[in-house]
């Protein structure tokens, strides 16, 4: 489907707006398996998941036609596996920059990339890239943010909602077409080899950063304080002078929700 809601030069342009799927991702997964011709930037929607996927095979629950929930085809070939991270890093750029406009700089990315207000889940994001060789051929970044929802499930009691935040529903498609701008100026800038602003932005929007916090991992329950992320997007916490890193679900933050 053709549209022009959509300002930006390639993400979006080509949008597909399912009612009902698996999941967006597995969706062009096997699109790509069938060797579909799909143009990068495309987007593919849902009104409703019956099988949506988080991060570590955790399942992703939404509230059929009130979320965004989505994936968007990109080919970043320019960047070798051992660059992904910096992928995840411009995608969390795009979705901040464009949920600050709408909800202030209480929008942070919790490491790697989950997308936080204050203390709660906003959303969260998915990449699944494709490798051809060292390169990445395909990346596949499905994006399920809160928007219309206004009662969770008590199985995610830190979830919140653009709703919850503002007290009024609001456009999806143009939050869509918002976020699609951002992620799109944000990968161009990946891809003409301008990272450091990105890795910039994503630090100074980092939940928890510079602040000493308490958190688990090895069944230990430490404070210590974030202060970077390295590279190959280890995150890098300082604990009584130490600096240690940590992979993902290597460490857990124990934040109000999260206790111990
Ligand atoms: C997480 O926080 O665990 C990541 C959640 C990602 C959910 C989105 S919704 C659109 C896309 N399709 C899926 O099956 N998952 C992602």
């Amino acid at each position: 489907m053709q549209n022009n809601t959509f300002s930006g030069l390639f993400v979006g342009q080509n949008l597909v707006i399912l009612t009902e799927v698996d999941s967006t991702n597995n969706f062009l997964k096997q699109s790509l398996a069938n060797s579909t011709p799909l143009t990068e930037g495309t987007v593919i929607m849902a009104e409703s998941q019956f099988a949506g996927r988080g991060q570590q095979q955790n399942r992703w629950h939404s509230e059929p036609g009130k979320n965004l929930t989505f994936s968007i085809l990109l080919k970043p070939s320019f960047l070798a596996i051992a660059q992904q991270f910096n992928l995840n890093v411009a995608i969390s750029v795009g979705i901040i920059k464009a949920l600050q406009k709408l909800l202030g700089h209480a929008v942070k990315t919790k490491w790697p990339n989950d997308i936080y207000f204050d203390d709660n889940k906003l959303g969260g994001v998915l990449i699944e890239n494709m490798v051809q060789g060292s390169q990445i051929k395909n990346s596949i970044i499905g994006i399920g943010l809160n928007v219309n929802q206004d009662v969770f499930s008590p199985d995610a009691p830190n979830a919140t909602s653009v709703k919850q935040i503002l007290h009024r529903d609001y456009d999806l498609k143009a939050l869509l077409a918002e976020i699609c701008g951002e992620i799109e100026a944000a990968y161009l800038m990946l891809r003409a080899g301008n990272f450091e602003p990105l890795k910039s932005f994503y630090l100074g929007n980092l939940y928890w950063l510079n602040q000493l916090r308490p958190f688990k991992a090895n069944d230990e329950v430490f404070n210590g304080t974030i202060e970077n992320v390295s590279p190959t997007g280890q995150i890098t916490v300082r604990v009584d002078g130490e600096l240690r890193l940590y992979n993902f679900k290597e460490i857990e933050f124990l934040n109000k929700h999260n206790t111990q």
